[in-house]
């Protein structure tokens, strides 16, 4: 086993590091660089039908469920399609309305887990053609699919899925470029563009991680990327000049550290990082034990402002892409919500945009990622969350690989 792990003390810390190479195995062969263009595998659904497509129909659990809504933000936006996404475990239990014109996406790491392969027998039996997402070749889900685009992301051992999300991300997120493509959604220049900055992913996530190249291990810390911890506004500027810059995976390390005997964690997001911080509080739920919320940044003011005090640790996603007017307005909307926190005392952790200088000034810690187009964000703004996760658990003695009470794959309803 110790083999297997690579050198890394767990699985997830070793499958958080090949994210890298996740991403790139899952693009590469579907897109081509020089036009732009996305090649799907065989599937036996026509272009004709996507044309055709009244909705997609999402339905995965846990994180899969995540990347789904994740997913409908990329499919909505490039291929102006309607997207429903499910709890595959509730959706065959409200007599759902499909129509033969709809489209089932049934996403999955295991292909396997029992309710995804229900709600998948129920979009069937009310006449809709499905598709799968999986990490799996030739699991179960597959097999009753008309298409499948498989996640290579390699076995995923943790229980807690990284690798296999991002891969998931990246998949949707090329579906999405397909479907935006039959359906002639989108211009030829903005398909080159997006495909090449999908391109760039895995050389940002290596350098994240401290990795030279996306096949290359990282180190077993999981380390590097220019980041600086930021102290609140009190940090003069020579202060804040002479900080060093500490490597992602020491950073989260040091988080850790500070927080890790918190009761509760907030997560916040807007848009399509909404499902990150879901995805974030699902982590550290699953492996520290640790009460966390993932929650809409603008939902604050209905409910969990109540919960703010001195005490509680909220964890803002609040990235942008300059070039996106839609994601600069978002970003400024958090920004108030930041505000809105801080004013009470929480305590805000940022994920931002490298160089973004306006959201250190304001929270206690910042974590810097790269820069990238709005759709393609959540593969980069999740792994700080993986890592901050992961040496929580550490820190608090949990077994990360195997935590309690969960499985890797859920074959029971
Ligand atoms: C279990 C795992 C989760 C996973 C979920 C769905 O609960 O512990 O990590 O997200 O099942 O699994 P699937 O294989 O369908 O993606």
């Amino acid at each position: 086993i110790q083999a297997e792990k690579a050198g890394y003390k767990h699985f997830m810390l070793k499958e958080i590091n090949e994210q890298p190479r996740a991403i790139r195995d899952t693009t590469l062969g579907r897109v081509s660089l020089d036009t732009g263009k996305v090649f799907l595998e065989a599937m036996q659904i026509s272009d004709e039908d996507l044309r055709n497509a009244s909705q997609i129909t999402i339905a995965a659990c846990g994180t899969s469920w995540h990347a789904g809504l994740a997913g409908k933000f990329m499919i909505e936006r490039l291929a102006r399609l309607p997207v429903e996404v499910d709890y595959a475990s509730e959706y065959r239990y409200r007599d759902p309305i499909a129509d033969p014109r709809a489209i089932g996406l049934l996403i999955t790491q295991s292909g396997e887990t029992a309710d995804t392969l229900a709600a998948q027998a129920e979009l069937i039996a009310k006449g809709s053609k499905t598709l799968a997402i999986c990490n799996v070749v030739g699991a179960a889900v597959t097999r009753k699919a008309q298409g499948t685009l498989t996640t290579n992301a390699g076995p995923e051992i943790g229980v807690a899925s990284t690798k296999a999300f991002t891969a998931q991300l990246t998949a949707l997120f090329v579906l999405a470029l397909h479907l935006a493509q039959v359906r002639g959604t989108i211009s030829d220049e903005e398909s080159l563009h997006l495909v090449t900055e999908l391109s760039k992913l895995p050389g940002k996530l290596a350098s994240m991680l401290n990795i030279n190249s996306p096949d290359a291990p990282g180190s077993s810390e999981g380390v590097a990327a220019p980041i600086r911890p930021s102290t609140r506004a009190a940090a003069s500027d020579t202060e804040r000049r002479s900080t060093v810059r500490l490597p992602l995976s020491a950073q989260c390390e040091e988080l850790a550290r500070l927080f890790h005997t918190s009761d509760d964690f907030l997560f916040l997001g807007r848009g399509i990082h909404y499902p990150i911080a879901l995805e974030g509080a699902l982590k550290l739920k699953e492996i520290s034990y640790i009460h966390a919320e993932g929650y809409p940044a603008g939902e604050m003011k209905h409910g969990p402002n109540a919960l703010i005090d001195e005490s509680l640790p909220v964890v803002c996603i609040a990235t942008k892409d300059p070039n996106d007017p839609s994601s600069v307005l978002k970003y400024e909307k958090t920004l108030s919500n930041i505000q809105e926190v801080t004013a009470r005392s929480g305590r805000v952790i940022a994920i931002a945009i490298e160089g973004d200088t306006e959201i250190s000034q304001l929270v206690e810690q910042t974590i810097y990622i790269p820069q990238a187009p709005e759709l393609l964000l959540p593969i980069l703004e999740v792994v700080p969350l993986q890592l901050l996760a992961y040496h929580i658990a550490v820190r608090r003695g949990c077994d990360v690989d195997q935590p309690r009470n969960l499985a890797k794959s859920v074959t029971v309803e």
